[in-house]
C-alpha cells in the first residue's frame, strides 16, 4: 500500500511538473525528454502520427508529410491542403536546404486588384472569399519532399492521416471556442451549411469524411489529382463560384522552388533559416547581428536595457523588410548587403539607451547602387539525425473562410500578404512597398521563419512559430532565452514575449507579464506601450538537443501544442 501511495505521489509530482513553469509558478521545467526522435506540433494527433511514422522506420521527411497532412485534419485553423508554407531541413550529413511551397498570385491577378475607383484599399477583398485565395502549394510541397528526401511509400505515410479524418479526433476546449467564434462568418462566406457550421462541445468527436476521400484520391493518383485531376477541377469550380479568379491554368502552372536557405552566424551558433519570399531569415539575421555587440546576458532577461536593444534592432530590421523584401523571382534583393557587418553597424549608429528612436524618423537603410524595382509550425528530429522545420499556413484563421464541402478543406487568404497599396497595412499591420506589390504568379512576402541551428558543428535547435509579423521576433526571443539566458526549451517558450515591427511604432507586450516599473521607464524614454489591444499570437514549437544527446521538446502553452517522441 505504502508503495502504491508513493507511486501516486510521484505520478502527481510529474504531472504537476509538466504544467508548471518558471514563468507560471517559479518552478523551472523542461519539456518532454526523449532519447532518439521527436515531433512537436499544434496537435497531439499530428505529433503522434508523425512520431509513429518515425517509429516504423520512416525518416523526418516522411514524418513531415504525415504531420503536415494530419494538421490539415485535426487543426483546420491553420493546417491545410488549401494553403502553403516553407520547410528548412538539415540532414544527418549536415547538408541543408529549403523548400518554398508558398502560394502564388493567380495569373489574372494585377497590382491594383484590391483598390476601389478612388484608389482606396478595400481591405476585406484580400481577406475573405474567393478573391483572397492564392494558388495553393501544400500538395506540391509534400510530393516534392517525398520525391527528393522521403523513404516510405506515400500510401503508407498517408494511411494514418486518412484514418484520422475518417475516425475523427476529440475537440479540445480551445478548438471549440474557435469553432464557435468563426461559425457565423463560415455561414456568411460559404452560404451552404457544413460540418464547420454545426455546434461542438469540448470532448466531441470531429470526423471529416470528405477530407478522408480527398486525401485517399491524392494517395492513389499523386500530385496530379490536385493540380490536374478531379480534385483540382472541383476546387477551381468552387473558387470561381465565389468570385475567385483561379483557373486550371493556375493549378497546372504551380511549381515549388528549392531555395538556398539564409545561413549566418550569431556568436558560435550557425543559424539556417528561411530565405525570400519569406522575410523571416533575413530579418532574423539582421536583428541577431544588430544585437550581437550588446551584452544581453548581463542586462538580464526582459530587463529595461534588453527590451530596448531588441526593440531598436527589430525596428530597423522591419523598416528594411518593408522596402527591400519580396519574391526573389520578381525583384532584386540585396540580401548580402542587408546582413553584412558594415551595413548593420551603421544602422545602429543612431541608437541611444537614453531615448527611443522614433519610427517615423527612420526609414530603410541606404544601399548604394540598389534600385527598387493562422499559420502553424512543427519541428521534427528523427532517430537518424535529420531535422525538419516546417511553417505552414492558410494566413488568417481558417484562411479566406471558404470551405469546400465536397473536398473537406479550407482555402487560404494569402493574397492579403501582398502590399495591396504601398504604405497601407495588411492584417498584421505590416506595411510594404513596390517590392511586395501584386503581380501575376508572384509569391507574396511572408514572415514565416522555420529555423535550424547548429552549435559546434552539431544540430542544436529546431524551431518556428505562427504569429504573422511577430513570427520573426518570437523565434528570436526563444533563441536568446536559451542561448543568452540559459533557459530550458520549454521555459524559453513559456517566457512572456514582446514585439516591435517599425510601424506602427509600438512595443506589443503579452498582457500582465512584464514589470510595471520597466514599462513605465520605457514610456519615459519615449516608447509607446501596447499591453492590451494587440495580441501576440505566436505559438512556438521547438526541439533542443541537450549536451547528453537527448532531445528536449518545447510545446507552446498558449495552444494545444504537444511533443511526442521516443
Ligand atoms: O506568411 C506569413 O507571414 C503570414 N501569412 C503568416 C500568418 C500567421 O502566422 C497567422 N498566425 N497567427
Amino acid at each position: 500500500m505504502k508503495k502504491l501511495i508513493l507511486i501516486f505521489i510521484l505520478l502527481l509530482a510529474v504531472s504537476c511538473k509538466q504544467k508548471s513553469s518558471k514563468f507560471i509558478d517559479n518552478t523551472p521545467i523542461q519539456g518532454l525528454i526523449t532519447e532518439k526522435a521527436m515531433v512537436v506540433s499544434a496537435r497531439i494527433e499530428a505529433s503522434k502520427i508523425g512520431s509513429e511514422i518515425l517509429k516504423k522506420g520512416g525518416n523526418a521527411f516522411d514524418a513531415m508529410i504525415a504531420t503536415q497532412m494530419a494538421l490539415a485534419v485535426a487543426y483546420p485553423y491553420a493546417g491545410n491542403l488549401g494553403g502553403g508554407g516553407f520547410m528548412v531541413y538539415r540532414t544527418k550529413y549536415a547538408e541543408y536546404g529549403a523548400l518554398d511551397f508558398r502560394e502564388k498570385a493567380p495569373i489574372a491577378a494585377f497590382k491594383d486588384m484590391y483598390l476601389d475607383e478612388e484608389g482606396e484599399f478595400i481591405t476585406d477583398k484580400s481577406k475573405v472569399g474567393g478573391l483572397a485565395v492564392g494558388v495553393p502549394g501544400t500538395i506540391a510541397g509534400i510530393f516534392a519532399v517525398h520525391e527528393k528526401l522521403g523513404s516510405l511509400p506515400i500510401e503508407e505515410i498517408l494511411e494514418p492521416v486518412i484514418a484520422l479524418a475518417k475516425n475523427g479526433f476529440t475537440i479540445t476546449e480551445k478548438q471549440s471556442e474557435r469553432f464557435l467564434k468563426y461559425r457565423d462568418i463560415f455561414k456568411e462566406v460559404n452560404i451552404d451549411s457544413s460540418i464547420f457550421t454545426e455546434e461542438y462541445k469540448p470532448g466531441d468527436t470531429f470526423k471529416n469524411i470528405a477530407l478522408a476521400n480527398t486525401i485517399s484520391q491524392i494517395a492513389i493518383n499523386g500530385r496530379s489529382e490536385f493540380y490536374q485531376g478531379i480534385t483540382g477541377e472541383k476546387l477551381v469550380e468552387y473558387i470561381q463560384s465565389k468570385n475567385g479568379i483561379i483557373t486550371m491554368d493556375d493549378l497546372n502552372a504551380y511549381e515549388v522552388e528549392w531555395r538556398e536557405p539564409v545561413v549566418f552566424w550569431y556568436k558560435d551558433l550557425k543559424v539556417i533559416t528561411m530565405s525570400p519570399p519569406s522575410s523571416g531569415g533575413i530579418c532574423l539575421a539582421q536583428i541577431l547581428k544588430l544585437i550581437e555587440p550588446y551584452s544581453l546576458d548581463e542586462y538580464g532577461h526582459n530587463s529595461l536595457k534588453t527590451i530596448q536593444v531588441i526593440t531598436e534592432a527589430e525596428r530597423r530590421a522591419y523598416a528594411d523588410r518593408s522596402f527591400y523584401l519580396g519574391d526573389p523571382d520578381f525583384i532584386e534583393i540585396p540580401s548580402d548587403t542587408l546582413v553584412s557587418n558594415n551595413y548593420l553597424k551603421a544602422r545602429m549608429d543612431n541608437f541611444s539607451f537614453e531615448k527611443a528612436t522614433i519610427s517615423e524618423s527612420l526609414t530603410y537603410g541606404v544601399i548604394p547602387g540598389y534600385e527598387s524595382p493562422e499559420t502553424t509550425h512543427f519541428s521534427i528530429v528523427d532517430q537518424f539525425g535529420n531535422a525538419v522545420s516546417v511553417t505552414t499556413t492558410l494566413n488568417a484563421a481558417y484562411g479566406s473562410k471558404l470551405y469546400i464541402n465536397e473536398l473537406g478543406f479550407f482555402l487560404n487568404n494569402e493574397m492579403d500578404d501582398f502590399s495591396a497599396k504601398p504604405g497601407t497595412a495588411n492584417m498584421y499591420g505590416a506595411t510594404g512597398g513596390e517590392a511586395n506589390a501584386i503581380a501575376p504568379q508572384k509569391r507574396m512576402l511572408s514572415s514565416m521563419t522555420p529555423t535550424i541551428i547548429e552549435k559546434d558543428g552539431k544540430l542544436w535547435m529546431n524551431l518556428g512559430t505562427p504569429g504573422g509579423s511577430a513570427i520573426i521576433t518570437s523565434v528570436l526571443q526563444i533563441i536568446l532565452n536559451v542561448y543568452e539566458f540559459d533557459m530550458s526549451m520549454q521555459d524559453a517558450i513559456n517566457a512572456p514575449r514582446f514585439h516591435h515591427q517599425w510601424l506602427p511604432d509600438v512595443i506589443v507586450f503579452e498582457p500582465n507579464s512584464f514589470s510595471e516599473k520597466i514599462l513605465k521607464q520605457l514610456e519615459k524614454k519615449g516608447y509607446i506601450i501596447d499591453e492590451k489591444k494587440t495580441k501576440i499570437t505566436s505559438k512556438v514549437d521547438g526541439i533542443l538537443i541537450l549536451p547528453n544527446g537527448k532531445l528536449e521538446g518545447g510545446a507552446d502553452r498558449r495552444g494545444d501544442d504537444t511533443a511526442v517522441g521516443f
